[in-house]
């Protein structure tokens, strides 16, 4: 099943129409919100509101992990998340979408994977994942290519039918938060090739596809990053500046529910061969 992670501004999806919502306890925690079953231009999916549906969740206290796990009981074998970032490339402009293909993370204290060797959390379940978990296995999972190929493509497809001003790739870094960034820290992740900066994607990404989950991610340029353009970055403009980008974005979702090909061809699906010690 499809699900999507809504992010700043997007706490849920209009023209779903509502089967259930689950409030799911996982191993792993309580997730930010109850997952919302529906369904979107004939297809069933999912959705999550990342920050909570009042937005009470900063990025380093999302439950990440309870998520995602929250997300793999309800049968989600797809993520496309949906997120705002400060624009550090000088070609990329507030209301432009990304498709990011690569991240840096500069996360401190944030879990950022189910397997934890001998010390892994024990869950209920049969395949590969639970299995790997409940043996208590060291899993290092390969990310060259950390973002859905498949669902990648249909995204430039989407945009670009539309018309919409979008990059087809673009390096992401993550930073701790909740406060913005330094000019001299944005300086440093220009030149260490980050296009974009936000506070959520990691360690969403890599628990996705530790859970052999496709994921990809919409990013939203919200605003330049700090010292990218003069005066002081605040929520309310990344927040304008989704509100505004609201209807596109949810355009962009539906036509993607409609379009998404029930068959896989990325290998996302494969990341745990070969992947534990
Ligand atoms: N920095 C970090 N996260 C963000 C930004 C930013 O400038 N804009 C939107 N999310």
């Amino acid at each position: 099943m499809l699900g999507f992670i809504g992010g700043s501004g997007l706490y849920e999806i209009e023209g779903l129409s509502v089967l259930e919502e689950k409030f799911i306890k996982t191993p792993f925690g309580d997730p930010s919100s109850p997952v919302v079953l529906g369904e979107l231009e004939g297809r069933k999916l999912a959705f999550l509101a990342r920050h909570g549906r009042d937005h009470s969740y900063p990025p380093h206290l999302v439950p990440y992990r309870a998520n995602l796990w929250a997300l793999r009981e309800v049968g989600v074998d797809r993520v496309l998340a949906v997120s705002a970032v400060g624009g550090i490339n000088k070609l990329f402009n507030p209301g432009d979408f990304v498709i990011i293909d690569s991240f840096l993370d500069f996360t401190k204290r944030r879990k950022s994977t189910f397997y934890e060797g001998k010390f892994s959390v024990k869950v209920e379940g049969s395949d590969k994942v639970a299995r790997l978990l409940n043996s208590g296995k060291v899993v290092h999972i390969d990310v060259s290519e950390p973002y859905c190929p498949q669902m990648r493509m249909l995204l430039m497809e989407i945009l670009q039918e539309k018309g919409l001003r979008y990059h087809p790739a673009g390096v992401y870094a993550c930073t701790e938060g909740p406060r913005f960034e330094t000019p001299a820290e944005i300086k440093a992740l220009s030149a260490l090739g980050a296009d974009v900066v936000g506070m959520t994607g990691y360690p969403e990404v890599v628990l996705a596809r530790e859970l052999t989950m496709c994921y990809t991610s919409l990013c939203v340029v919200a605003n330049p990053a700090a010292g990218i353009s003069s005066g002081r970055l605040t929520s309310d403009e990344v927040l304008e500046l989704m509100a505004e980008k609201e209807a596109q974005i949810k355009e962009v979702l539906k036509e993607f529910a409609r379009r998404l090909p029930e068959e896989k061809t990325c290998g996302c699906s494969e990341v745990l061969e070969g992947a534990e010690v």
